[in-house]
């Protein structure tokens, strides 16, 4: 049986006497602790995508269950619950508080029945960086802090988006090398979100959006190492 099931999704916005279709009856199926990759072009529809299965937006109409949750059926302080206990979000530009160190940034997102942030630091390799600001750290280091923000809840959903984007090629295929370790290692359900094509080998399930709608929803048996493939 899969883990989430998005059924006929819409999401659209009003803008001044105009509609926005951003999502336009998408449906697919995500396994438990699979990595999925959904690729896309600008204004595809991908973070409204995510932030909808982050509980962050709400679909105009349509059905998302994760587990045996209804989501779409959950009140405010639901939806509030399930983000602060369910899902980790990874950022393009980690979104780290400065005066922080990098240790102080996970704790914050401590939870009980969590991990330690201690433990995920190690988890990402940065023991060795937890007393250092963001702006002493490498982008590459920044975005594992911000994994290991995201991770030490023990969340459902990893959802990411363009987690890569600021990143140079080798960094990017490292980050990406540790995404895909939360879901072979950690069992976690990851989703990243991207436009980057070179991401389309290296996942388990590979879904690309065009124009709000889905148009290919792939498993690969036999994903490639992201050191494996050309950025
Ligand atoms: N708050 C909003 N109000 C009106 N239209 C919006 C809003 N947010 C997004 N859209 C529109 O919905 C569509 C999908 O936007 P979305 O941000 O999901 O795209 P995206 O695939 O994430 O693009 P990018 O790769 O540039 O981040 C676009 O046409 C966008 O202009
Ligand atoms: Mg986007």
């Amino acid at each position: 049986m899969s883990y989430i099931e998005i059924q006929n999704l819409t999401r659209e916005y009003k803008v001044a006497n105009d509609k926005v279709i951003a999502l336009d009856g998408v449906s697919f199926e995500i396994n438990e602790g699979e990595f999925v990759v959904i690729l896309g072009s600008s204004g595809a529809g991908k973070t409204t995508l995510l932030n909808i299965l982050g509980g962050m937006d709400k679909a105009t109409s349509g059905n998302y269950k994760i587990g045996d949750e209804n989501i779409t059926s959950f009140s405010s302080k639901q939806l509030q619950n399930f983000r602060r206990n369910d899902i980790g979000f990874v950022f393009q530009f980690y979104n780290l508080i400065p005066n922080l160190t990098a240790y102080e940034n996970v704790l914050l997102a401590e939870v009980e029945g969590g991990y330690s942030a201690k433990e995920v630091m190690e988890k990402v390799g940065l023991s060795h960086r937890m007393n250092n600001f963001p702006s002493n750290l490498s982008g590459g280091e920044q975005q594992r802090v911000s994994i290991a923000r995201a991770l030490v809840k023990k969340p459902k959903l990893l959802l990411c988006d363009e987690p890569t984007g600021a990143l140079d090629s080798k960094t990017g295929s490292q980050i990406i090398e540790l995404l895909c370790d939360m879901a072979r290692k950690e069992g976690k359900t990851v989703i990243v979100v991207t436009h980057n094509q070179a991401l389309a080998e290296v996942c388990d399930r590979l879904i690309r959006i065009h124009d709000g709608k889905i148009i290919l929803n792939e498993i690969h048996s036999n994903p490639k190492k992201a050191s494996e493939v050309q950025w």
